[in-house]
C-alpha cells in the first residue's frame, strides 16, 4: 500500500516541486486510526520550501492527487496533514489476492542484486559466548529477508582461524596440555588453555603497564592542582579545561584500579602466581608462536591443522542447533596468501606509505591511519579485510557488502571503507550493520559470577529447560490455556516444542530490540507468555491452529476452495490492513537492515489478531459465508505469522 501511495503522491507532486520523490517518502501509516489510515506530512516544509502557505499546499496536492481507486476522497485537516483511508473494496481485494498468494502479497524486487552478508564471523578457539549469538541471530535474518525478496544472497562467515589467539594456544599446548583432557574433549581443553594463557598474558602486561599508569596519574593530577590554583571560576573555556582533566584522570584510575586486580586476582591465586612467574616472557613468546605459524614454521602450522577442524566442528554444534546456514564459510586465513600483493599493490598506487616502520594508509579527515603491515611485518585484520573486499568484488560479484558486526569495531569499518574507496572498489555498497552489547541484569557486559563470558551452549541450554516448564505447565494433557479442549502433548512433542519456544525466544529477544541498543539479557521475560516475545507470537500462531483443529477445518482444502475475504467489522478491517502490510515491512527490514521492524510487525499483527477474536466469532460466526470468510483471513494470518517467524529463523509450533 505504502508504495502505492507514495508514487501517487509523486505523480502529484510533479510540478510543484522538483523533490516530488523525496516529499512522497513522507507518507506514513498513522499512529492514531481516528484519523484513517496513512498520512502524508510533507506540507510544512514543502510550503516552506516553496514560499506558500501549508494548508494551501497540501490542497493543492490533493486536488492533483489519482487516489479514489484507493482511498477515500483525502481529508487536509489542521496545518496541512492529509489524512488517507484505504477503501474497503479495495483492501479487500487486496487481501484476497495476497491470500491466493504463495508469497503471501509480496512482490519480488525488480533489480536483484548479489548481496554479501558476512556475518557471525567468531573467533574461533575461543568459546562461542553471548556476544556471538548477535551476530550470528541479526545476520541470519537479514540474509533469510534479502533471499525472500529475491536478492542473490551470500552469507559468509568469516571466521576469525587466523588471529593472535592461535599464538596463545599454540603456547599454552606446549607448555601446559593436559594430554587426557585433550583426547577426551580438545575443545574444552584448547578453550582452558586459551583462558589460561591469556589471563598469564594479561598479568604480565598489566605489571609492565603499571608504572607509566600511575606515572600519568600523578602528572595529571599535578597538572590539575596547578589549574585549579590558578582558573578563574568565571573563565568559562578555564572551567571546561578543568572538567575535562577531572573526567580524563578519573578514567585513568578507573584503568589503573583494573590493572591491579587483574594482578590482585593471580597474586593471591598461589599455583596461578607459581606459573606467571614461571613464565614471565609469555606474552612476547606467545606473539611469536603467532608470528611463526603466519610465516609458515612447520610445526605451528600442523597444531594449527590439527586445531582448526575441532574447533570449527565445536561451532557447526551450536549453527546447527541455532538453524543457521552459511553458503560460504572462508576464513582470514582463506585470505593470507593474497595479502603481500595487496600492501603492494596499495603502496604502488602511493595509497600506503610507511611511517614510524608500520605501513600505513592515511584517510583524510582522519587522524589515526589504517596499518596494512606492522612494523614487525605482520599484516593486520585490515589487511585481511582489504583482501576480503577485493575477493567478493572480483570473485563473487557482490553489488553490496554488510559487516553484522560489534558497534565497537565502527572506527575499523569507517576506515577501511575509506580506503576500499579510494583503492577503486567505489561501486559495491558497503554497510556496517553495527550492533550494542548484550548485558546482564546488573547493567555490564554480561559475564558469570566468575568473571567468564557467557557460554553460549550454556545459556541455550537454560533458555530450553526454562520453555519445559513452560510448556510442561501450561499443557495439562486436556485444554489449552483458554480452556479450549485440545489433545494431549506426547513426551517427544514437548521436547520439540520446548526447543523452538526456548530457542526462538533467545533469538527473538535479541532482534526485538534497536540493533544499535544494549539490552539485557533476561531469561524469564524473554521467555514470557504475554508481552513482545517469541512465545506470544508463536501462541498466537498455535492459537490459529487450535481453532482449525476444533472446527475440523483443513486448512489446505480452505485455501484450494478459494472462499473471499469480507471484511465487515471494524477489527476485521484493521487485522486485514496490518496483513497488506507485511510487503511495506520487509521492504523498510532491508532498506536499513533492521529486524526490529519485522518483529514489531508480527506483534501489532498478534494484538491485531486478539482484538479481532474478540469482536468476531470465527467457528460460531452468524453465516456459513462469514464463517468461511473469517478461517480464511486466521489462515492468512497464521502464514504471515509462521513465515515471518521463519525469516527471523524462529519456528512455530502447530499447538503449545
Ligand atoms: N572475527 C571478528 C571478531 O570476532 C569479526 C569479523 C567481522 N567481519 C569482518 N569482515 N571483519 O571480532
Amino acid at each position: 500500500i505504502l508504495n502505492l501511495l507514495k508514487s501517487r503522491f509523486a505523480d502529484a507532486l510533479q510540478g510543484i516541486t522538483d523533490e516530488a520523490a523525496a516529499f512522497a517518502e513522507m507518507v506514513k501509516p498513522v499512529q492514531d486510526p481516528r484519523f484513517g489510515d496513512y498520512q502524508a506530512n510533507f506540507a510544512m516544509p514543502l510550503g516552506k520550501k516553496i514560499g506558500a502557505n501549508p494548508k494551501e499546499t497540501a490542497q493543492r496536492v490533493v486536488d492533483k492527487l489519482v487516489i479514489t481507486d484507493v482511498c477515500h476522497p483525502p481529508e487536509v485537516a489542521g496545518p496541512g496533514f492529509i489524512n488517507l483511508k484505504v477503501l474497503n473494496a479495495w483492501l479487500e481485494a487486496q487481501v484476497n489476492a495476497a491470500a491466493d498468494d504463495d508469497r503471501l502479497g509480496v512482490p519480488l524486487i525488480a533489480q536483484p542484486k548479489t548481496v554479501v552478508v558476512d556475518f557471525s564471523s567468531p573467533n574461533v578457539a575461543k568459546p562461542m559466548h553471548v556476544g556471538h549469538l548477535r551476530s550470528t541471530v541479526i545476520g541470519d535474518a537479514i540474509a533469510r529477508v534479502q533471499r525472500f525478496l529475491g536478492n542473490k544472497v551470500i552469507a559468509d562467515n568469516h571466521i576469525g582461524d587466523w588471529g593472535t589467539q592461535f599464538g596463545m594456544i599454540i603456547y599454552g599446548y606446549k607448555h601446559f596440555v593436559d594430554e587426557q583432557a585433550y583426547a577426551r574433549d580438545a575443545v574444552g581443553e584448547l578453550a582452558r588453555l586459551y583462558r589460561l594463557v591469556n589471563r598469564l598474558c594479561d598479568y604480565h602486561d598489566a605489571q609492565a603497564e603499571l608504572a607509566p599508569a600511575q606515572q600519568e596519574i600523578a602528572t595529571a593530577k599535578t597538572e590539575l592542582e596547578q589549574l585549579e590554583k590558578s582558573a578563574d571560576s568565571a573563565d568559562k573555556a578555564a572551567q571546561k579545561t578543568l572538567k575535562k582533566i577531572r573526567t580524563d584522570l578519573a578514567t585513568k584510575q578507573a584503568a589503573l584500579k583494573s590493572l591491579q586486580q587483574k594482578i590482585e586476582a593471580i597474586d593471591t591465586d598461589a599455583p596461578l602466581k607459581a606459573l606467571a612467574d614461571a613464565h614471565p616472557g609469555i606474552s612476547r613468546q606467545a606473539r611469536e608462536e603467532t608470528a611463526q605459524l603466519h610465516r609458515g614454521n612447520a610445526e605451528n602450522r600442523r597444531l594449527w591443522n590439527e586445531f582448526l577442524p575441532a574447533c570449527l566442528q565445536a561451532l557447526q554444534r551450536v549453527y546447527d542447533r541455532l538453524q543457521i546456514h552459511f553458503d560460504l564459510a572462508l576464513g582470514e586465513s582463506y585470505y593470507d596468501p593474497m595479502l603481500p600483493e595487496v600492501v603492494s599493490d596499495l603502496e604502488q598506487k602511493q595509497l600506503a606509505k610507511i611511517s614510524d616502520g608500520a605501513m600505513c594508509v592515511f584517510i583524510p579527515g582522519n587522524s589515526a591511519p589504517f596499518i596494512v603491515r606492522k612494523a614487525d611485518g605482520a599484516f593486520t585484520y585490515a589487511t585481511t579485510d582489504l583482501a576480503t573486499i577485493r575477493y567478493r568484488v572480483d570473485q563473487l560479484h557482490a553489488d553490496e557488502i554488510l559487516y553484522v558486526v560489534d558497534a565497537r569495531q565502527s572506527e575499523h569499518f569507517k576506515l577501511l571503507m575509506a580506503t576500499a574507496r579510494s583503492w577503486g572498489f567505489d561501486k559495491v555498497g558497503l554497510k556496517h550493520v553495527s550492533f550494542g552489547t548484550v548485558m546482564g541484569q546488573d547493567g555490564r557486559p554480561y559475564k558469570t559470577r566468575s568473571g567468564d563470558t557467557v557460554g553460549l551452549e550454556s545459556l541455550l541450554d537454560d533458555a530450553v529447560a526454562k520453555a519445559r516448564e513452560i510448556v510442561a505447565a501450561n499443557d495439562d494433557g486436556k485444554h489449552d490455556a483458554e480452556g479450549n479442549p485440545k489433545p494431549e502433548l506426547s513426551q517427544e512433542q514437548r521436547t520439540e516444542i520446548a526447543e523452538m519456544v526456548g530457542i526462538g525466544g533467545v533469538k527473538y529477544a535479541d532482534l526485538m530490540h534497536n540493533r544499535e541498543s544494549d539490552y539485557i539479557f533476561d531469561a524469564d521475560k524473554m521467555l514470557a507468555m504475554t508481552g513482545n516475545t517469541a512465545t506470544y507470537l508463536q501462541y498466537a500462531y498455535a492459537r490459529i491452529q487450535g481453532i482449525f483443529r476444533r472446527g475440523g477445518v483443513d486448512p489446505t482444502l480452505l485455501r484450494a476452495q478459494q472462499s473471499k475475504i469480507v471484511l465487515r467489522e471494524s477489527t476485521e478491517r484493521a487485522l486485514a490492513l496490518q496483513v497488506c502490510r507485511y510487503a511495506e515491512t520487509l521492504d523498510a527490514l532491508i532498506q536499513d537492515s533492521r529486524p526490529n521492524l519485522l518483529t514489531a510487525y508480527l506483534y501489532d499483527l498478534a494484538g491485531c489478531l486478539t482484538a479481532f477474536y474478540d469482536q468476531c466469532p470465527v467457528l460460531k460466526a452468524e453465516s456459513e459465508e462469514i464463517r468461511a470468510s473469517r478461517l480464511r483471513l486466521c489462515d492468512l494470518v497464521g502464514r504471515i505469522m509462521q513465515h515471518g517467524l521463519s525469516l527471523l529463523g524462529i519456528s512455530a509450533p502447530q499447538q503449545m
